[in-house]
């Protein structure tokens, strides 16, 4: 965010009697990340829930489905709603609700409500059909901002694309297709028409400094565009600008490239290394894709390599990260260059770096394999001092090795958030590059949702994917084009008052399952938000059996069978075809419980065979509402 930099120091302590002054309780730096995670998690969720109008604590003066960036008012003011970090907070509370948060429909309805009127304020970049769509932010009471500001900023209408069809898509999975005609698609209409039209024209960048193009906004365009055409049908319509687009703007994103690093903008004399393109990357994270370089997927060599070269820019710079060589996590900021507010690192940007580690996870554990090229090298060489290039599958000691050595890495870049997070849990815009004190503004909305996707991607909950897989061909010609759409206000904002969280499906682990109902709802309650005691965990596993062959689960816990085959689970082949060889199960068990476990086939004479080591280890999640997660596996 850009803003007014007159920093005051309003810092200064305040001791009142001995009592209060007392000092807080036992440092953090002994707690566990798991520990911490167990309390943030809900302390995160009601962050976000507190800064939407108009009930949120902090946004009462705001309209109602209204998202402030931050409580702050001033140095800097925050008050207002920008159309990116609005779209970034609600499709993470749209992915919380589809795995089973079911309380937080009201808030998407009303954010939904909101934004078909906000498309319609005629503003400084235009009205709706007149390029008004790139304006970045408004007034929290609905009405359009008038200072001097970066505008246009173009990824804001692809971004709120993405977060409305997350939820079109829940609508269209329990049956309400003409809700999601009728009320979520027009205004979805509205901006992938805007994308189309003027993805190929300049505008700033995420940080509102650079006016040229940049990574990140190109990248979520495709992404919209892409999921966008596939809405569309579902709802019964088509898009056509879509369907044209897409594959130019592809292109396009592949100038970002320059061999070593992904550039962040073109436009700036910078050195273009920038927390925009990790960023870009978990964005654009697509569960079923491969480790594609075209679309720097955050397995893909491109953005392995990026990684390190934008995180180990910001080594030498802060004094937090003194003496953590390559390989180590750090503090990350927006960019080396950066100077607003003397230029810190960022909690999102920081907790960023380790969202993209946790989903390279989750793409190498899917394949099956891992691949070190010429180009990822060096990133693997700072974890790993023996990685050489090749091809390493799971039952490997070099892929065990590693897959390891990623997951204590990603792991680091969240304990740093740990350690200079207030100890009441609050996250706010940066903290400082000398000492880690919490700087700008507080309670930053965005931070809060940073640790919400990183703590579910760590869990291995993922989005849906968003057609990656069929949309990953470059053009062998890049033009320069454009296309024009339909825009039309959108006005109906008539939900059924059917619509209940207990419908539809939940979507997690990358594969699409019917809602399972846990046994036990849930005891712990904190703040508003409630973390269930159990988990309904559905392991799929890909293995491939012959007839009279049964799968079964052997793990660490008693639940499990505590590594005794004769007690071991069975599995289902109920789901089973010629082209998808999955065994499943959903078993309840203990929220936050670690288990080992392996795959265990069993002849029809009762001869067990074992999956190679090691052994499979997972946490069940702990997490605020988390009631149903699915873990994903290849037989070894
Ligand atoms: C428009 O697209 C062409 C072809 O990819 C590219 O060379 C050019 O830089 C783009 N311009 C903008 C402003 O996006
Ligand atoms: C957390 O603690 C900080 C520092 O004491 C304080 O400024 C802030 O208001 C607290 N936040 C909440 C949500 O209580
Ligand atoms: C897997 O777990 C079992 C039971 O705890 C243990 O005996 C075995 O050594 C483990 N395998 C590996 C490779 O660590």
């Amino acid at each position: 965010m850009m803003a007014p930099r007159f920093w005051t120091a309003l810092c200064a302590l305040t001791f009142g009697s001995a009592a209060l002054a007392a000092p807080q309780l036992t440092p953090r730096a002994t707690d566990s990340l798991d520990t911490w995670l167990e309390s943030e998690v809900p302390f995160a969720r009601e962050g976000i829930l507190d800064n939407i109008g108009s009930d949120g604590a902090y946004a009462k003066s705001s309209k109602s489905g209204i998202v402030i960036a931050s409580p702050s008012t001033s140095n800097p003011d925050y008050y207002y709603t920008w159309t990116r970090d609005s779209a970034l907070v609600v499709k993470t509370l749209v992915d919380l609700f589809k795995n089973g948060d079911t309380d937080l429909l009201t808030v998407i309805e009303e954010y939904i409500n909101s934004q078909a009127y906000i498309q319609t304020i005629s503003n400084p970049s235009g009205g709706l059909s007149s390029g008004g769509l790139g304006e970045p932010k408004f007034n929290v009471d609905e009405t359009s901002y008038t200072g001097s500001w970066g505008r246009p900023q173009r990824d804001g209408p692809a971004l709120r694309a993405t977060a409305l069809i997350a939820f079109g898509q829940w609508l269209i999975d329990g049956g309400y297709e003409s809700t999601a005609a009728d009320i979520v698609w027009p205004i979805v209409r509205n901006d992938l028409s805007y994308v189309a039209q003027y993805w190929n024209s300049s505008g700033y960048d995420l940080w509102e400094e650079v006016n040229g193009e940049s990574f990140f906004t190109t990248a979520v365009q495709h992404r919209a565009l892409v999921e966008g055409s596939k809405f569309a049908s579902q709802v019964g319509s088509s898009c056509s600008y879509c369907d044209s687009q897409a594959p130019q703007i592809l292109c396009f994103l592949q100038s970002y490239w320059t061999g070593s690093y992904t550039l962040a903008n073109f436009g700036s004399s910078r050195t273009g290394k920038d927390a925009n393109t990790i960023l870009g990357s978990i964005h654009t994270f697509d569960p079923e894709a491969g480790c594609d370089d075209t679309t720097f997927q955050p397995c893909s060599a491109r953005a392995l390599a990026n990684h390190k070269v934008v995180t180990d820019s910001f080594r030498s710079i802060y004094t937090v990260n003194s003496g953590k060589s390559a390989g180590q996590a750090v503090a990350v900021g927006r960019y080396p260059e950066d100077s607003y507010y003397n230029g810190n690192p960022w909690y999102l940007c920081t907790m960023a770096a380790a969202e993209l580690l946790y989903d390279a996870l989750y793409q190498w554990d899917k394949a099956g394999t891992l691949t070190i090229s010429s180009v990822s090298l060096n990133f693997f060489k700072d974890l790993y001092s023996s990685a050489a290039t090749g091809t390493y599958s799971s039952s490997s000691a070099t892929y065990s090795s590693i897959v390891s050595a990623v997951k204590t890495y990603a792991d680091g870049y969240m304990s740093i958030a740990e350690q200079y997070a207030y100890t009441n849990g609050s996250m706010s815009e940066q903290f400082s590059k000398s000492d880690g004190t919490p700087e700008s503004a507080r309670d930053l909305t965005w931070s809060y949702a940073a640790l919400l996707t990183a703590n579910m991607r760590r869990n291995s909950v993922v989005p849906p994917p968003w057609g990656e897989t069929s949309a990953s061909i470059v053009p062998g010609q890049c033009s320069a084009t454009s296309a024009t759409g339909t825009y039309s206000t959108a006005t109906n904002t008539n939900w059924p008052s059917t619509l209940t969280g207990g419908s539809g499906s939940t979507t997690t682990g990358g594969t699409t399952s019917s809602k399972t109902t846990t046994t036990s709802k849930t005891t712990t309650t904190t703040g508003s938000c409630t973390t269930p005691t159990s988990v309904a965990v559905t392991f799929n596993v890909i293995a491939t059996t012959a007839y009279g062959e049964n799968v079964k689960l052997a793990g660490s816990i008693a639940a499990l069978g505590s590594w005794d085959t004769s007690n071991a689970i069975a599995l289902s082949a109920d789901k089973y075809t010629s082209s998808n060889h999955l065994w499943y199960v959903t078993k309840s068990l203990p929220a936050g419980q670690v288990i080992e476990y392996k795959y265990i086939r069993v002849e029809s004479d009762g001869t067990v065979e074992w999956e190679s080591d090691p052994n499979r280890s997972y946490t069940v999640p702990a997490a605020c509402a988390t009631t149903a997660v699915t873990v994903s596996d290849n037989w070894r």
